[in-house]
């Protein structure tokens, strides 16, 4: 049996979209349920962030979880493939018109990411003070909390939607398929077959 931690959403969707093509079974959570379980595998249903969590503990074996999330915090784990699925960037949203004023003395940046914000300033040598946000980013620069943003970009639409423009990307993030340690060694076989099975399907 392998425990695989999916993030809420399309993300896990389109994983269990590639479960059925490399395993030939259908595989839906069903309506508010955290836990499916099915020929060998149980996926859970979790938060994006949560996911390493999940895995780093063994409470899943796998999990899938945007490269962005991975950066963020350093995680003792396996990256085992790239998904090529949820692909973003994480860059700056900026208020129309205005460019990253690199001149001035400390530049104010809202965000979910802070760790991948504060290291772009740092090796700029510039001066930059986070405000960490949970969601809604796009809203801190409207009403003066921060001078920009740094957030997921998919599309554009929400920033453009919100009077904000796309500014300079800061990475580029794609889902990855990640492993405990001990789980890893613990059930290799099974593991790697699931990877080749999976990448196949890419
Ligand atoms: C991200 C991000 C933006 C949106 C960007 O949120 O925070 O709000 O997606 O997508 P777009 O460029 O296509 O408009 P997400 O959906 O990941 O939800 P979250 O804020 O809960 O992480």
């Amino acid at each position: 049996m392998l425990t695989i931690a999916l993030p809420k959403g399309r993300i896990a969707e389109e994983t269990l979209d590639k479960f059925e093509k490399a395993f030939g079974e259908k595989f839906v959570f069903e309506n508010r349920k955290l836990i499916l379980e099915k020929s060998g595998f149980r996926f859970l249903n979790v938060r994006n962030q949560d996911v390493p969590t999940y895995v780093m503990h063994g409470a899943a074996d796998l999990g899938v979880v945007g490269q962005d999330v991975l950066e963020e915090k350093e995680y003792d784990l396996i990256k085992l493939l790239n998904l090529q699925l949820g692909k973003c960037k994480v860059a700056f949203g900026l208020r129309k018109g205005e460019k990253l004023d690199m001149t001035k003395s400390k530049i104010t940046v809202a965000t979910k990411h802070e760790k991948i914000a504060k290291k772009y300033f740092e090796e700029k040598a510039m001066a930059v003070e986070i405000i960490k946000l949970y969601g809604s980013i796009e809203l801190a620069p409207l009403v003066g909390l921060s001078d920009c943003i740094v957030d997921i970009v998919e599309t554009g639409e929400t920033m453009k939607q919100n009077g904000l423009e796309v500014g300079p990307t800061i990475m580029e993030s794609s889902a990855h398929l990640i492993a405990n340690k001990n789980s890893f060694y613990a059930k290799k076989d099974l593991i790697l077959d699931l990877k080749e099975k999976i990448e196949a399907t890419l």
